[in-house]
């Protein structure tokens, strides 16, 4: 057969269309996937269509990763769960503030007692809030239901060291302030009240913002006057195991004042007497946590001396709001933020013996050192000047502290039963 010219040029086109044809089918069948594969045939792999299959050993050592990693994701997704359950599904009811009435609000120590509960007033009346503490005695638990809001946020800092930021507003409260807690490192106790207000007053100066410093009845010492009034400049023992407190905190009184005289800075005083309320610490030496502990786990209720000295106890609310309506008065000396009602110490074992119920028996130790005798604030001024009286009877927030302590005890282990304190309006929603 003589092949001319014309047919080998058809010929030609005949076999690049085949091919064509055959890479189109191709490229199909690789688009729809794992059908065509199934298909192929050994023939295919043979004629490198398909890679050829891996090693025994590479094989298994595939499959051990995809294991591991397997496995890997299952913890993670664990953890995630672990971690959205701990995020409140739903914030406190927060007030929305324009940005006219909106102020960004620093709160030192805002992790701890006192602070979280001034934390959940700012927070619900819708003012920025920024916490600031280095978790002395503080908890991230006490200010955990708010974090990711958008008006919340919280800084890891030891305010011994100085701090930058842009706030209206600062409530001095970072200071360990119990007993146990101040006397375990005295130094650091008057660094943080010395050097720490310091650099508050100093930020204050830079940014023109109005300061609240929380002093202490301590200042007071172990007083010769009563009720103590905020005139009477106290009777302190200069070297005694409580000096570093109570010195410390009558410089940071003295530091405000002379901020305030010589830098124009706006300040504001809060002597704090004896408070108490959920989110106390469980191990802060003070009378109202030793009690309802010893109380709710039948053991002896220890009274140190004879149980006459006189303490009086606000509760944690009713501080709160006294500071607030401090910070937004004019009223620029020391006030006292205290409850007057004045009961003895062995008066106080037995009302918190019978609140908890129990077998517990009341037990006198010996005295301890420098102990003040009696302590009860006049309010005169927190009256006349601020409105403010303490309005949580006695029994109704020994009640509620009685409460979140029994909630605290039965905590099984420190991660899996949560005993989060929340501010009223969540805790009835
Ligand atoms: N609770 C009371 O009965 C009472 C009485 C008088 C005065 N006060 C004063 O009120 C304030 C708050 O007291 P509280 O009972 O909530 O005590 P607290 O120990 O629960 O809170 C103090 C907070 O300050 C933090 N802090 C301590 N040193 C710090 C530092 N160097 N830098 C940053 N943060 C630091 C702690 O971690 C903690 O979160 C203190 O200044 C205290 O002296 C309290």
């Amino acid at each position: 057969m003589v092949l001319t010219r014309r047919k080998m040029k058809q010929c030609l086109i005949l076999g690049i269309a085949i091919i064509l044809v055959i890479c189109l089918y191709r490229t199909w069948a690789s688009s729809i996937g794992g059908g065509v594969k199934e298909s192929a045939t050994q023939e295919d792999q043979i004629a490198g269509v398909l890679p050829e299959p891996l090693p025994r050993e590479d094989a298994e050592n595939v499959v051990q990763e995809l294991e591991r990693t397997r496995r890997r994701m299952a913890q993670l997704e664990r953890k995630i769960q672990e971690l959205e359950a701990r995020i409140p599904v739903k914030y406190p009811d927060v007030k929305y503030l324009n940005y006219k009435n909106r102020r960004r609000i620093l709160v030192t120590g805002g992790a701890g007692f006192v602070g979280s509960h001034l934390v959940d007033l700012l927070m619900m009346e819708g003012h920025e809030v920024i916490v600031v503490d280095n978790f002395f005695t503080g908890r991230k638990r006490n200010v955990e239901h708010w974090f990711g809001h958008e008006n919340f946020e919280l800084i890891h800092h030891d305010i011994v060291n100085p701090l930058f930021i842009e706030v209206d507003e600062i409530y001095h409260l970072a200071s360990p302030a119990s007993p146990p807690h101040y006397m375990y490192n005295p130094v650091k106790t008057i660094k943080t009240n010395t050097m720490g207000t310091i650099n508050v007053l100093g930020l204050a100066k830079r940014v023109g913002a109005k300061v609240l410093i929380a002093s202490t009845s301590e200042v007071y010492g172990d007083p010769d006057v009563h009720p103590q009034p905020e005139t009477y400049w106290g009777h302190v023992n200069p070297i005694g195991p409580r000096a570093c407190y109570d010195e410390g905190k009558r410089v940071s009184e003295t530091l405000s004042y002379a901020y305030a005289k010589q830098e124009n800075v706006k300040v504001r005083v809060a002597r704090i007497f004896n408070t108490y309320g959920p989110r106390m610490h469980m191990n802060d030496g003070r009378v109202v946590s030793n009690f309802i502990l010893q109380a709710l786990q039948n053991e002896s209720i220890t009274i140190y001396g004879n149980g006459k000295q006189t303490r009086s106890f606000q509760y944690v609310s009713d501080l709160v709001d006294g500071l607030v309506m401090l910070m937004r008065s004019n009223y620029t000396q020391p006030v006292n933020i205290g409850n007057p009602v004045e009961h003895t110490i062995e008066e106080f074992a037995e009302i918190i013996h019978d609140l908890v119920g129990g077998k517990s028996v009341i037990k006198q130790m010996a005295a301890v050192e420098d102990d003040p005798q009696r302590r009860k604030p006049d309010i005169t001024r927190a009256k006349k000047y601020l409105n403010w009286e303490p309005r949580v009877p006695l029994k109704v927030g020994l009640e509620r502290t009685i409460e979140y302590f029994r909630k605290e005890l039965a905590r099984t282990n420190h991660h899996s039963q949560r005993n989060v304190f929340l501010p009223r309006h969540a805790d009835e929603s």
